[in-house]
């Protein structure tokens, strides 16, 4: 086994939150440290890979030898993962908010008379479908990652196929997981020929092994 065996690989991961403006000084934002996201980064570059890195506000420091392209929304998120195109893989670890506000008010939003505002939300852009649509710049091996809280591995499943992806990394996320901002996470890996469940682990370890993994898809044939 090579000692970097992803040399000559293009990878994309995403990572962190997206913040969606509300005004000039409010956003819609999630609670995701980019952790998760910033260790698969790393363990890419470990094992040879060129490694860009499109993040959401965080605060954790770039990894050595990834390149790293900073974002607030998800259509920035987009732009910037379809700029880094081509690759050969794509790990969307993003907590991308579903929603934004139709339109960002040019000024602070006062509290008035009127009471509280009502905010008009539209769907976002869906990066990891878009990136696993077939075509010529499809990244040969796409993974998404699944939250979960409830009917984990049953959402998970249907997720990666809706999505496009070829594999999906579940995680719950319920109260208590201490998931979000931790140090650990319990996985699986769900592929289109089985599943894999991994023990409660660091996220760098995750992160190992899913990198170990995913460069032995590509030396071979997916799986
Ligand atoms: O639908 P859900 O947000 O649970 O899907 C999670 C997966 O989809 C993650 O891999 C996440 O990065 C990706 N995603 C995305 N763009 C969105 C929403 C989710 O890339 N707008």
């Amino acid at each position: 086994f090579p000692e970097r065996p992803l040399e000559g690989c293009h990878a994309l991961v995403t990572a962190g939150p997206t913040h969606e403006p509300i005004d000039p000084v409010r956003v819609i934002a999630n609670r995701s440290s980019g952790k998760q996201g910033f260790a698969i980064a790393a363990a890419l570059a470990r094992l040879g890979a060129r490694v860009t890195l499109v993040s959401g506000p965080v605060s954790l420091a770039t990894p050595p030898g990834v390149a790293r392209v900073d974002v607030e929304t998800a259509r920035e998120m987009l732009d910037a993962c379809l700029a880094a195109l081509p690759a050969e893989i794509a790990v969307c670890v993003a907590a991308v908010a579903d929603w934004r506000v139709e339109s960002e008010a040019a000024g602070k939003i006062k509290k008035d008379a009127d009471g509280p505002p009502v905010l008009r939300l539209v769907e976002n852009p869906d990066i990891l479908a878009t990136l696993a649509r077939p075509g010529p710049q499809r990244p040969r091996l796409v993974i998404g990652f699944a939250a979960e809280t409830d009917h984990l591995l049953e959402h998970a499943a249907a997720k990666r196929v809706r999505k496009g992806a070829d594999w999906l990394v579940a995680n719950s996320v319920g109260a208590g997981s201490g998931v979000f901002g931790g140090d650990t996470n319990a996985v699986t890996l769900l592929t289109a020929t089985g599943t894999d469940s991994w023990p409660a682990l660091p996220k760098d370890e995750v992160a190992g092994r899913l990198a170990a993994r995913i460069a032995s898809a590509l030396s071979g044939a997916l799986s």
